[in-house]
């Protein structure tokens, strides 16, 4: 038996034997007999269902410098934007109307919105769209700043760990950065009854297939109801702007190991994928996620949310994407559905 089967039937592994098993990426025998156990898992929970978030991008200024990302404070060519809470509520306005029942506030960590405007902020769409799940994705804060705004009506939280491994995590971050606030806050907002959304890139500069394999075990032991993960893609102003990106091929078999570690957790095909391989979304589809995130975002901002080079979608109004991602699910079997999409994770 190889580590495929002994992962379809105990839905863990060792630590060496992901390894092992990730080392065996390119082999399609592999990753298939993976993407059909992890499809045939999905349909069992999900259908064949995809559910919609709709992205607003809402500040791109940001007090963190994490090396890999476009938009992080050192970057001095960034063209910063704020959105106001009047253009927000219209970003909402707009995915109602369009079916959205989840709307996704992100953006750098931008002091500006403290917590008194973020709390305004939620509890203002929160006001106008009961029927709807308000996520978070505004980095680390404390457990008191996460209370607030779960009280203020947020539900969900993304906050992806990056890497579960110190020395890795020490590469990609500066110094007053640490991977022990991160995981302290994925825990946190746990325990305060937040849906949460953990992750990390594919191909980050430095990493390894033993990071990989780490990262397998944190997720398992943390239990998110989401995990994002996306291939990493260089930006052009960044000290990695020579690395070669992720590879799309290891994202999609890492998504089916997923699947079937995680059973119910829910797997976006995420905008990096679909940057980095036409088809990436479709083929996401097929290895086991069932959500799209499309971009809310006032199409005038849109470029200027810039984590990576070359980001899809920059141009498109939101009914724009909403009809392209509807073709692209159709054309593998899948459906875009419109409810709230919540986790089946308990
Ligand atoms: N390539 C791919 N993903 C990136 N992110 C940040 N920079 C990049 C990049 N260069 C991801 C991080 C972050 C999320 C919002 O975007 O994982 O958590
Ligand atoms: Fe945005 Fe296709 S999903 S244009």
């Amino acid at each position: 038996m190889d580590f495929a089967d002994k992962l379809i039937k105990n839905r863990e592994l060792e630590k060496e034997e992901y390894v092992e098993l990730f080392e065996d990426y390119k082999n399609p025998e592999t990753a298939e007999k993976l993407s059909r156990e992890a499809v045939r898992i999905r349909k069992e929970y999900y259908g064949d269902k995809i559910y919609i978030r709709g992205l607003i991008e809402f500040t791109n200024y940001c007090k963190n410098n994490c090396y890999y990302c476009g938009i992080r404070r050192g970057n001095k060519n960034a063209a910063r934007y704020r959105l106001s809470r009047d253009e927000i509520m219209e970003c909402c306005d707009e995915g109602y109307r369009l079916g959205f029942r989840t709307f996704v506030l992100q953006g750098g960590e931008d002091p500006y919105y403290n917590d008194q405007r973020m709390a305004e902020i939620v509890s203002g769409i929160k006001g106008k769209y009961p029927d709807c799940a308000i996520t978070l994705s505004i980095g680390e804060k404390s457990k008191e700043s996460y209370r607030l705004f779960r009280e203020a009506g947020a539900d969900r939280y993304l906050l992806r760990h990056e890497t579960a491994n110190e020395e890795h995590y020490r590469s990609l971050h500066p110094e007053e950065m640490s991977l022990k606030v991160r995981k302290q806050c994925l825990y946190d907002l746990k325990e305060l009854g937040y849906q949460i959304g953990a992750g990390f890139m594919v191909g980050s500069p430095g990493q390894t297939m033993e990071h990989l394999a780490e990262d397998f075990l944190f997720l398992k032991e943390l239990n998110p109801h989401m995990v994002g993960i996306g291939p990493f893609i260089p930006h052009h102003d960044t000290r990695y702007k020579d690395e070669p990106g992720g590879s799309v091929e290891l994202t999609i078999f890492l998504l089916s190991v997923l699947r079937i570690v995680l059973p119910k957790v829910l797997l976006p095909a995420t905008t990096a994928l679909g940057t980095l391989d036409p088809r990436g979304r479709e083929k996401g589809f097929c290895a086991g996620a069932n959500v799209v995130m499309p971009n809310l975002s006032p199409v005038s901002v849109r470029k200027k949310y810039e984590l990576y080079d070359n980001k899809i979608c920059t141009g498109d109004e939101a009914a724009e994407c909403m009809n392209c991602l509807d073709r692209r699910a159709k054309s593998v079997g899948y459906r875009i559905v419109c409810d709230r999409g919540d986790s089946l994770v308990k």
